[in-house]
């Protein structure tokens, strides 16, 4: 996680109400700016064909959603985190996860489609779970995101199998933010995340199988 950043003052109510609206705005209907430089910019664009082509568009599509969700969980994470240093590790974290929500909206581009149409109600609905889940302690909130980022950093590497083998720039794209999410949770892990107790995990992969059934599509 961007651990550069902000000083770690707590943020007025008002602060938060305007940060958290601007942030959701940015994700779901604006255009996030990536602060790397996305990784397929220096892989060739083969041409795909046309089944290929949707095929990438889908899981492409999925990896777009996991970051809208990424962004949303943190941001109701830290609307309620307790400890600032938590607070400011969950908003580092949605900070850097634009650089993964920027390039893959670029490839979706690239591959002539568009994002999930559902992107506000996935956000809505990880932005709750960020909330109760932050309500419960920041050692579970740093339990969540150990969690997302696993199950993220699991899907990734299906997609990396099943992309077709033309489609470097999507590779490229999935192989750093593979590498990030496992970072992600590493760092959550060294600040103290809970291991979360059965059935949650087992909740959030069923969640998650459902959102990639959608989106792959929508
Ligand atoms: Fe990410
Ligand atoms: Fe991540």
């Amino acid at each position: 996680m961007n651990s550069s950043s902000t000083p770690s003052r707590r943020l007025t109510p008002l602060d938060r109400l305007l940060d958290g609206t601007q942030r959701a705005l940015d994700t779901v209907f604006g255009a996030p700016r990536a602060e790397r430089a996305n990784p397929a910019a220096t892989e060739a664009d083969v041409v795909l064909d046309e089944t290929e082509r949707r095929h990438a568009a889908g899981l492409m599509r999925i990896n777009h959603v996991g970051e809208v969700c990424a962004q949303a969980l943190y941001c109701g994470q830290a609307a309620v985190a307790r400890d600032p240093a938590t607070e400011r590790h969950l908003l580092d974290a949605a900070q850097e996860e634009t650089d993964h929500l920027a390039w893959c909206a670029d490839r979706l581009r690239e591959l002539d489609s568009r994002p999930s149409l559902f992107n506000p109600l996935w956000y809505g609905g990880s932005y709750a779970i960020g909330v109760l889940a932050g309500l419960r302690g920041d050692g579970w909130n740093l339990g969540f995101v150990v969690e997302t980022e696993r199950q993220v950093e699991a899907h990734i590497d299906e997609h990396l199998t099943s992309l077709p083998e033309a489609d470097i720039r999507s590779r490229a794209i999935l192989e750093v933010m593979k590498a990030d999410e496992a970072r992600h949770a590493d760092n959550a892990e060294a600040a103290g995340a809970r291991v979360l107790p059965p059935p949650i995990p087992t909740v959030m992969a069923a969640a998650s199988k459902l959102m990639k059934a959608v989106a792959y599509r929508l």
